[in-house]
């Protein structure tokens, strides 16, 4: 079937995995990339796809509402997949009001863009709004996160997309706009900005660097490869219900102290180095403010109804994740190169 498909923040970590996805496994799609090409979106992510017929880029902030609505206007479009967002807790501790402007602000210029287009005819439409396990706030030692689990997002980040799950479910409830959202837990993998925790471990390690470990290192995370969120991404738009929510996670705990400690073992065999040498970096700094203790996702929803499950297991996706760093240290160089190293500065000198 030919569909016009428009994935915003498809340069960045998830959305390009999405791209590539997509652009191969749909060749009668047209997929339009839409990625202002913040500080965390990269094209270099997608030189693979980049000349690929059924692809196409388009450099726009989702803030701007007359480039969105003028873009809508133009080009008739089937399908959203909406992944564009500010993405960084501690930056949203130092400085939300980006966050409102784009995760809130940026995703009503969508859904009003999707609106006016579609006009009420919604035959083969679809809005599908990509969040985050963190809108549930933070557990204790026990339980999970289910689909009817209340709202308590605590950091500036997760109540932007609080606020943006809300507002995607208003616009169903009030227009009828056929939405489907999903809530995953942390992602890791290849292309991901080392300003989260799993590839600025590892950059710090290669580069015999302190490892910054928030508070005692006791926060836990469930952890889901990326190429198994994008497969997910991948059933929901195709087969999800229109107006549900389905949560997505690896069943995946891990305590932080425990992931570097894993992650340090690896990078010593892999870089013949004894074993303890990254573990001597591992140094304890003053914890995030309001640092949620624990996420974990209950995921059966989305295996029962859709049938999906995490393909990999921990250990090897992060043998993949190391690999996939440590052969492409020149992406590594140039991201943090220049810009990230005043945020490296600003976020850790006081620690
Ligand atoms: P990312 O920060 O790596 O990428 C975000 C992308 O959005 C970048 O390419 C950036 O240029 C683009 N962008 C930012 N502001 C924009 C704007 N105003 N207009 C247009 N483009 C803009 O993020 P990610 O980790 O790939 O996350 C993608 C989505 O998945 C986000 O919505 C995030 O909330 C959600 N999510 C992420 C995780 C995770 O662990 N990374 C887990 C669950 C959900
Ligand atoms: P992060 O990758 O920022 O994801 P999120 O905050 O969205 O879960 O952080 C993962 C965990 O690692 C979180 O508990 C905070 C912690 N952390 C550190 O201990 N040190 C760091 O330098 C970073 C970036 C995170």
């Amino acid at each position: 079937m030919k569909r016009t498909v428009l994935i915003t923040g498809g340069a960045g970590f998830i959305g390009s995995h999405v791209i590539r996805l997509f652009v191969n496994k749909y060749p009668d799609y047209q997929i339009i990339n839409l990625d202002a090409l913040t500080y965390a979106g990269n094209l270099e992510n997608l030189t693979d796809v980049e000349k690929a017929p059924n692809y196409r880029f388009i450099r726009m902030d989702i803030r701007n509402k007359e480039a969105i609505n003028d873009l809508f206007d133009q080009q008739p479009i089937d399908g959203i997949l909406h992944l564009a967002a500010e993405s960084h807790v501690d930056r949203s501790i130092a400085e939300p009001m980006a966050f409102i402007e784009t995760n809130i602000i940026g995703t009503v210029n969508l859904l009003n863009a999707a609106r006016n287009q579609w006009k009420g005819n919604y035959e083969g439409k679809r809005f599908y709004h990509i969040s985050t396990d963190e809108v549930y706030g933070s557990l204790g030692e026990e339980g999970h996160f289910y689909e009817i689990t209340s709202y308590d997002p605590r950091s500036p980040y997760s109540a932007s997309k609080a606020s943006s799950d809300h507002l995607v479910r208003a616009y169903h409830h009030t227009y009828g706009l056929p939405i489907v959202i999903t809530n995953c837990s942390n992602n890791y993998g290849p292309n991901q900005f080392p300003e989260k925790l799993i590839p600025l471990s590892i950059h710090n390690m290669v580069n015999m660097k302190p490892i910054p470990i928030y508070g005692k290192g006791e926060n836990i995370r469930d952890w889901l490869y990326v190429e198994d969120h994008a497969r997910a991404i991948d059933l929901v738009f195709h087969k999800g219900m229109i107006g549900e929510t389905y949560n997505i996670g690896g069943h995946n705990e891990w305590k932080n102290i425990d992931l570097i400690r894993l992650l340090c073992s690896i990078l010593d065999r892999k870089l013949n180095r004894d074993s303890g040498t990254s573990a001597g970096l591992i140094t304890y700094v003053t914890d995030r403010a309001g640092h949620d203790l624990r996420y974990a996702i209950d995921a059966s929803k989305i295996r029962q109804e859709l049938g999906w499950e995490p393909s990999l297991q921990f250990a090897e996706g992060l043998e993949k994740t190391v690999d996939w760093y440590l052969s492409n240290s020149e992406w590594m160089e140039r991201v943090t190169s220049g810009e990230y190293q005043t945020y490296y500065e600003s976020m850790y000198r006081n620690r």
